[in-house]
């Protein structure tokens, strides 16, 4: 894929994620997008990715062909004070003033491990992922939801915390797109099916 930030010449709200991220340990797929009409898209990392730090060498996985909505937001492990203290006071971010270890710092909080999101994942408005969270290929995450398990692939969700609404669809389909992996394919030949993927003709994908 391309250096390319904005996928459309005259809109400067929508960014190609890949090519705005900085830091290693988030990784984006290729022509997954980011909208935000509120602040600036290319500061996802800052705006976006929550309590993210790097001693924590935590990682947030997004693959292809993702659409994230205004304000979705990711929060990371930092931000869960530890539950196992018998204060979730987090003592060890201020060493200084308890005259700790600097190395202790990351017994603040709990670690529930990565954020990874799968393929062609809908992320909607103001939704809130929390860490150590899965979501399959082909989820969708309603407006505000907050999620705090995993989400089979192919599932619609929503609520606080985020409930399965329905199944985007039968158990057939969604077996052939697992297996089709169409967001791998070369763009030539994603190019050539946009239609049957626009209508659901599954048959002409194989
Ligand atoms: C999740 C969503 C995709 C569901 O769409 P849908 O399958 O057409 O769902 P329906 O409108 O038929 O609603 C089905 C049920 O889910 C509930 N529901 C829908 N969206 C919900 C949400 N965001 N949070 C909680 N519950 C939700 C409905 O109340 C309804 O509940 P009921 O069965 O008890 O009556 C949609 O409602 C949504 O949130 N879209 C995100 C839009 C957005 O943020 N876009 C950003 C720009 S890209």
């Amino acid at each position: 894929m391309s250096q390319k930030i904005y996928p459309r010449s005259k809109d400067r709200e929508t960014v190609y994620l890949k090519n705005v991220i900085t830091d290693p340990n988030i990784i984006i797929g290729d022509y997954t997008i980011y909208n935000d009409f509120a602040v600036e898209p290319r500061d996802f990392e800052k705006n976006n990715v929550l309590y993210h730090y790097p001693i924590n060498r935590d990682k947030l996985i997004i693959g292809k062909f993702c659409s994230i909505a205004c304000g979705a937001k990711f929060i990371f492990n930092s931000a869960n004070h530890s539950l196992s203290s018998l204060s979730s006071y987090p003592f060890p971010i201020f060493f200084e003033e308890w005259d700790l270890d600097i190395k202790d710092i990351t017994k603040a909080w709990d670690n529930k491990g990565d954020i990874v999101i799968g393929n062609d994942v809908w992320i909607g408005y103001e939704a809130v992922i929390l860490a150590g969270v899965t979501i399959g290929d082909g989820a969708v995450i309603g407006a505000r939801a907050v999620v705090t398990k995993d989400i089979p692939p192919y599932t619609i969700v929503g609520g606080v915390p985020a409930r399965s609404i329905r199944k985007r669809f039968s158990e057939e389909i969604t077996d052939s797109l697992l297996k089709i992996k169409w967001w791998d394919w070369p763009k030539e030949r994603i190019r050539e099916h946009i239609s049957d993927i626009q209508s659901g003709n599954i048959k002409n994908m194989y």
